[in-house]
């Protein structure tokens, strides 16, 4: 039997992954060639941005993606290996948890959406494991949309969820 360790270096080989500023490892997949142009899109869009991007994403268990937010609802869909805990802080505050996986029957869900503007971080849930999920926005990812806060800046914005807060950011 190959240990974690090896199967994840096999897999960051084979699709090619690169680690991502949030956390974890990644690899776009998907760019369409259409592009939506800036006037067709809310002011926090600073440019015009293709119409979709699909990205491979893989998370350890001695990594996790760190709270972030994008102008843009995001879509995940669950691949192979541990279930993901994902955590969603809305605008007002308010905490929601999911558990990303197969096991439908009890409460995991194989593809969840989180809403564009909302805080979120996710992690493996179990030791010594990887989660491969596949994740898609539209319109398409760019980094001017991508907005990685200190746990200073968002513990001082949400100090009741200080605890979750710490546990998820690096910076
Ligand atoms: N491309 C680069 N980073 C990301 C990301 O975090 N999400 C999506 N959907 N695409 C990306």
């Amino acid at each position: 039997m190959i240990n974690t360790e090896s199967k994840i270096k096999q897999i960051i080989e084979k699709l090619d992954l690169l680690p991502h500023p949030e956390g974890g490892y990644y690899k776009e997949i998907y760019r369409s060639s259409g592009i939506i142009q800036s006037q067709s899109l809310g002011s926090e869009f600073s440019g015009s941005r293709n119409f979709a991007t699909s990205i491979y994403f893989m998370l350890t268990s001695d990594t996790f993606s760190a709270f972030h937010k994008i102008n843009q609802d995001e879509i995940w869909h669950f691949y192979d290996g541990s279930p993901i805990e994902l955590h969603v802080i809305s605008v007002s505050g308010q905490h929601t948890q999911h558990i990303i996986g197969k096991d439908i029957f009890n409460g995991e869900v194989p593809q969840l959406v989180v809403p564009a503007n909302h805080w979120f971080a996710a992690k493996t849930i179990k030791d010594d494991d990887y989660s491969l999920v596949g994740c898609a926005v539209s319109p398409g990812f760019d980094f001017r949309d991508f907005n990685l806060p200190t746990r200073q800046k968002l513990t001082e914005r949400y100090p009741q969820h200080k605890a979750l807060i710490t546990s998820f950011t690096r910076i």
